[in-house]
């Protein structure tokens, strides 16, 4: 089945037709700025704006980067405030009129990499992250997500970790490999101490680089880049919204 699946970021907007049965974009994905400020209002309005270019009308599935609950926003770490308990669902449904479901954004990334990229089938407890602007986490076990973990928000040496490590952090602070890995590591050991995962995957764009920073972590765990990158969101937030037509 098709979905449209959009995902939100602090900086760019992307969506893309899915295909959920095999986890492939139908067509090349469109990638629009994030308005500035990045009100729900102006959002809504590129999100109409995607769904005028791909003339869509059926089913969509979009992420955010805050914690979803209920299709409520219930924080903007990288996002404008006006986003904290915004009826994000419902308003998007309205200005849209298409059947949507929003889910967080590394939860959707998670989906898709344990459905189609390098978590599949995976049974034992599954931790990825996406280092991008901010730190996103999603967690499973056994298969099944245990959505808003926000890891990205751990304390690290007295400051979020996400302030610290995120990848955003490494270019604004032109931080060399070995630096930002070190910090990585540190940041993945603690987890590693908190939740005894049996693999870590590690999205975001960063994850092309896997090699460069690789050679700094020093866990025990199995850390592995994830295998859709950048478009995992886009594909995990199309394969969630696939209920609104299976149910
Ligand atoms: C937000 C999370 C989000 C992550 C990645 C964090 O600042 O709190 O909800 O998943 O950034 O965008």
């Amino acid at each position: 089945m098709d979905v449209l699946g959009i995902d939100i970021g602090g900086s760019g907007i992307k969506g893309a037709p899915v295909d959920t049965d095999n986890g492939r974009l139908l067509c090349e994905r469109l990638r629009i700025d994030t308005p500035q400020p990045s009100t729900p209002d102006a959002v809504i309005e590129t999100v109409r704006e995607l769904l005028a270019h791909f003339a869509w009308r059926g089913p969509v599935g979009c992420t955010m980067p805050a914690i979803v609950k209920a299709g409520v926003t219930r924080s903007a770490a990288n996002i404008d405030d006006g986003w904290v308990d915004f009826p994000v669902e419902q308003s998007l449904r309205a200005r849209t009129g298409c059947p949507l479901l929003v889910s967080n954004d590394a939860d959707a990334a998670g989906i898709a990499e344990m459905t189609f990229g390098a978590g599949k089938d995976h049974q034992g407890l599954v931790l990825i992250l996406t280092l991008g602007t901010g730190i996103g986490s999603s967690l499973f076990y056994r298969g099944v997500l245990v959505p808003n973990s926000e890891l990205g928000h751990v304390e690290i040496r007295g400051r979020e970790a996400e302030k610290w490590t995120a990848n955003v952090v490494r270019k604004r602070k032109k931080l060399k490999w070995k630096e930002w890995g070190s910090r990585l590591d540190y940041y993945l050991a603690h987890l590693e101490f908190l939740f005894s995962p049996d693999l870590i995957i590690l999205g975001g764009g960063v994850s092309r680089r896997f090699a460069r920073f690789s050679p700094y972590l020093t866990l025990e765990t199995q850390v592995v880049p994830a295998a859709l990158r950048n478009d995992a969101g886009m594909i995990g937030a199309a394969l969630a919204a696939r209920s609104l037509v299976d149910d």
